[in-house]
């Protein structure tokens, strides 16, 4: 006997036939106010320095990133993430510079939040681009100090709220930093300086070439083990973050992002605060090098990688891409 033509029961690709069906069904978007971008500041004026390990990426002095950075407003990027590059005779054991009111980002923040209205200033708050030692915290004998840290890093926090930064980055990984620095913030009047912790952050290879743009790699004794994250763990990210948040974190993040995508996934789902991802640089550079040999398309590549975090339920990502995304997003 004769049957009916066999037909798919389900047919998914409907809902793909076209450009404007498949942006009436995308589940996920990306606009400008997802990126932060994170960019790096030397002494000087009217210099730009490329990066030789991240191609495409600048030290800018103040002038220059002041420049850029109102590039980044027009096209809707909400915020900066400023690096000092800071010279090797200004590190010291002690990390003075760190506090240092006229110091490098400092001048930097407060020349972007004169000059550029309307965009948000994140800063680090870790020793490592003043410590001669490279590291994070105070090193003694060769070991990290956590709570000698954290006095410095309170200094550090001080300093750098009140130069103007809207939001400060702990990504030193002591115990016990956001609990002081809010602390610190309330006491002195800063109680609208927001705290986006490096809750989740690991001790990657894939921050390789930010060492070499803020000159800290070769500063640096031995790894940072001790205090960053073993890639091998997620629950204990997920304590990370509480303990962050219970200390007065307004915001969370994870570091590296791509290889970490199941980590932000989790956070962003166990927690619902605002979750974002550092694309670190090893991940921009492994992504730009492929590119530029031609082996991945440079626009298709970079947004599929931004769109990875989006997805993951992420709800922005630090990206040495974002002035190039957010370009790519309105040229549509
Ligand atoms: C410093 C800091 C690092 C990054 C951001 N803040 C490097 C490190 O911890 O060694 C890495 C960012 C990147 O690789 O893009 N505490």
């Amino acid at each position: 006997m004769l049957q009916p033509a066999p037909f798919p029961a389900a047919r998914p690709r409907r809902l793909r036939q076209a450009p404007w069906m498949r942006a009436m069904v995308a589940e996920t978007v990306l606009t400008p106010a997802d990126f932060i971008w994170p960019c790096f500041v030397i002494d000087g004026t009217d210099r730009a320095e490329p990066v030789a390990s991240m191609p495409g990426v600048e030290r800018l002095t103040v002038d220059r990133l002041v420049a850029k950075a109102a590039e980044a407003r027009a096209l809707g990027i909400p915020a900066v993430a400023i690096f000092p590059y800071t010279d090797p005779a200004q590190k010291t054991p002690g990390a003075e510079e760190a506090w240092n009111p006229e110091n490098l980002v400092c001048r930097a923040t407060r020349a972007v939040k004169a000059e550029v209205p309307g965009i948000g200033v994140m800063l680090d708050v870790a020793l490592d681009p003043y410590n001669s030692d490279g590291h994070d915290g105070l090193v003694r004998d060769g070991e990290v100090i956590n709570d000698e840290t954290l006095l410095a890093l309170e200094r550090q926090t001080l300093a750098q709220a009140e130069a103007g930064a809207d939001i400060l980055g702990p990504s030193d990984m002591m115990d016990g930093r956001v609990g002081v620095m809010r602390r610190a913030l309330e006491e002195h009047e800063f109680q609208n300086v927001t705290i986006m912790t490096y809750a989740a952050k690991y001790a990657s290879a894939f921050y390789g070439p930010f060492r070499d743009a803020v000159g800290s790699g070769g500063a640096l004794k031995g790894d940072k083990k001790t205090y960053q994250m073993d890639p091998a763990n997620t629950e204990e990210a997920l304590r990370e973050v509480a303990i962050d948040l219970a200390e007065g974190a307004d915001m969370v993040m994870v570091k590296p992002g791509m290889p970490y995508l199941d980590i932000c996934q989790r956070v962003a789902s166990e927690f619902r605060v605002p979750t974002f991802a550092y694309q670190v640089s090893g991940e921009y550079a492994m992504l730009r090098a492929a590119m530029q040999n031609g082996w991945l398309d440079p626009r298709v590549g970079m947004m599929e990688s931004l769109m990875a975090f989006k997805r993951a339920g992420c709800s922005g990502i630090l990206t040495y891409f974002a002035l190039e995304a957010a370009q790519a997003l309105k040229s549509g």
